[in-house]
């Protein structure tokens, strides 16, 4: 009798993860190169729906139809993983030869990426389509850990969603002289580098992150980027125009760098964009106005100006 259950059950989830395989590859057009983020929300339904199950199952005999599909979804997890390599080697080639102005750069990622999902709220770090693909046009290095154990005041690497990072490189010139303070793997000074024109820099205190992101400058052969390895109080911000923190530190650390900015403010305009818990201590800072969203969500881009 109990035998007779678990033929029934898994004959049950055979025939449903049968008809999930079977709708997730009728997509349309999922296999034409720029149709990104439909892959992109297949291959989460393929992991989530398919394979995660089947892994549930595999703790029982599989019965070979089972196993069967467990091939098919494999197979195709593939056959969609090598499409995305393909679309990211064409971009990295357009980026590396100076075919990409900031403009025509950014309409193609975002008709890849597609529009953000809808019901996304700020309430929280939200990551989507968009940066699985900005992800993508970076080297395929194996992400370093950090080496060095810091002060409690420093927080731990956590990348800023690319849409966020979107919307403030729209608001960057070509002209400006940006900084990402405590840069981490480097994507921001690279993105904004790339989305605007300006001039970049990372500030990041852990070397091995450091490295990581220079060499993703470098094979992309991009210019006018560079990584500083170093204490975000120790550098000279005096070209600075523009300066960007996600939560990179509090306390003391945070109110040394403010310092800094705050003398540097005292000779040029400055625009200063936060985002998460951080921005609170920004708004408390008497020199500085808030911009959009005047109290708005922590997990929203805030901009500051001096003065
Ligand atoms: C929340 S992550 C932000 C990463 C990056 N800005 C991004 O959005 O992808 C904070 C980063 O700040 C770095 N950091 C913390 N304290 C620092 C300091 N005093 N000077 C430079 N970097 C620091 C950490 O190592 C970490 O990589």
């Amino acid at each position: 009798m109990a035998n007779d259950n678990r033929d029934a059950l898994l004959y049950t989830a055979a025939a449903e993860i049968k008809e999930t395989l079977a709708a997730l590859t009728a997509r349309p057009g999922l296999f034409s190169e720029e149709n990104f983020a439909s892959r992109a929300e297949v291959l989460d339904e393929l992991e989530f729906h398919v394979l995660d199950r089947l892994d549930g199952l595999l703790a029982e005999k599989l019965p070979a139809e089972l196993s069967n599909l467990r091939n098919q979804a494999t197979a195709l997890r593939g056959e969609l993983e090598a499409l995305d390599q393909r679309l990211f080697q064409r971009l990295r080639a357009l980026i590396r030869a100076g075919q990409c102005t900031p403009e025509s750069l950014r309409a193609l990622l975002e008709a890849y990426a597609g529009p953000p999902e809808p019901g996304s709220s700020p309430a929280a770090t939200e990551y989507d389509a968009l940066d699985t693909l900005t992800n993508g046009l970076f080297i395929d290095l194996a992400e370093p850990l950090a080496t060095e154990a810091h002060d409690p005041e420093m927080v731990y690497y956590q990348k800023t969603p690319a849409r966020i990072i979107f919307e403030m490189a729209a608001k960057i010139s070509a002209h400006d002289t940006f900084y990402d303070l405590g840069s981490g793997l480097g994507q921001v000074p690279l993105l904004v580098r790339l989305l605007s024109g300006a001039t970049t820099a990372g500030v990041e205190i852990e070397p091995a992150y450091c490295r990581y992101a220079q060499a993703c400058a470098d094979a992309l052969r991009l210019t006018r980027v560079r990584f500083l390895n170093a204490d975000a109080r120790a550098v000279d911000y005096a070209d600075g125009t523009v300066f960007f923190l996600f939560t990179p530190f509090t306390g003391q650390i945070l109110a040394r760098v403010l310092g800094r900015l705050r003398q540097v403010g005292q000779h040029q305009p400055l625009r200063i964009f936060s985002y998460g818990p951080g921005t609170q201590a920004l708004a408390q800072e008497p020199w500085l106005r808030r911009l959009s969203p005047a109290g708005g969500h922590l997990y929203q881009l805030a901009e500051f100006r001096n003065g």
